[in-house]
């Protein structure tokens, strides 16, 4: 089978699932991994035959897409903020508003600071604040497996965040200071469930998307909790929100010391990162 062939194949079995621009981008997606060069290539030789395995690969890859399986699951990597960042269903895929929230960090914060990403998942927030303002980042995760595949990553791009594994819902001892405490913690809420894409509750860690119905903001409260006691003086604590939980999570840094409290919206316009400092 020619790469010509695979496409048409692929596009008739896809149509009914994913809109055609959609395709077209798995499509190359897709050839880019499996044969490992770039789409102007793949254009250029689309009469190439394609041998046995890689023809088995793409097959599997193309049944799991008809299942709605994400790509960066497929292929097992996708880029957040430049980074290649090893993915797997143990790690929620890295989304768009992480990305706003480490420019937005980027874009208030010195370079050389030392920042600890709590809840850290693939690791993208931590790999993307060493790399792009040079901070000396630990990142925790009470999952070992997320924090196997963020360990992967760190191997393949010579990173040296520091991982270890840490449930914030305890008691955390350590002398160690930050200047910057950034946290993405779960924050989907029960009753949001049914507005929620059926292939993200089918593929993505639910220990990593919901929060207890009883106490939606029981993660924020530990963060804040905590940083209020490992911030150093001045020092900064980032959150990405859920919009229907920001007003919650205001009060209460305000009723736990932190001021200068700054509430940035996202392209829909509903707030989704925070800033707020210790005092001096
Ligand atoms: C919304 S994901 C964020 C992952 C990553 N930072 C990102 O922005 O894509 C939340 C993460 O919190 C972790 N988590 C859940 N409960 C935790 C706990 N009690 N202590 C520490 N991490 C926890 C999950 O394993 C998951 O990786």
């Amino acid at each position: 089978m020619t790469i010509k062939v695979f496409r048409q194949n692929f596009n008739e079995r896809l149509a009914s699932v994913y809109p055609t621009a959609e395709i077209d981008s798995l499509f190359f997606q897709l050839m880019e991994h499996v044969l490992n060069i770039g789409r102007a290539e793949i254009i250029l030789n689309v009469n190439t035959e394609l041998n046995q395995d890689v023809q088995n690969d793409v097959v599997q890859f193309m049944n799991r897409l008809e299942k709605k399986e994400p790509i960066q699951y497929i292929i097992g990597q996708t880029s957040f903020a430049g980074i290649p960042i090893h993915v797997n269903h143990h790690v929620l895929i890295p989304r768009p508003e992480t990305e706003s929230l480490v420019y937005w960090i980027k874009s208030r914060e010195p370079d050389d600071l030392a920042i600890l990403d709590i809840c850290s998942g693939s690791g993208c927030i931590a790999f993307a604040l060493e790399d792009h303002i040079n901070a000396k980042v630990t990142a925790w995760d009470i999952s070992n497996k997320a924090l196997t595949v963020a360990k992967q990553t760190a191997a393949s791009i010579g990173s040296n965040v520091s991982f270890s594994q840490v449930d914030i819902l305890k008691h955390t001892q350590t002398q160690d200071r930050w200047d910057v405490i950034v946290s993405n913690p779960p924050y989907v809420l029960e009753e949001e469930k049914p507005q929620i894409h059926a292939n993200v509750l089918e593929y993505e860690p639910h220990l990593a998307l919901f929060t207890l119905r009883e106490d939606p903001i029981q993660f924020y409260r530990a963060v804040v909790q905590f940083a209020a006691l490992h911030l150093s003086p001045g020092g900064r604590l980032y959150f990405e929100l859920n919009p229907n939980t920001a007003k919650a999570v205001i009060s209460l840094l305000k009723t736990t010391d932190f001021v200068d409290i700054v509430v940035e919206n996202d392209m829909q316009n509903q707030a989704r990162m925070l800033v707020a400092k210790t005092k001096k």
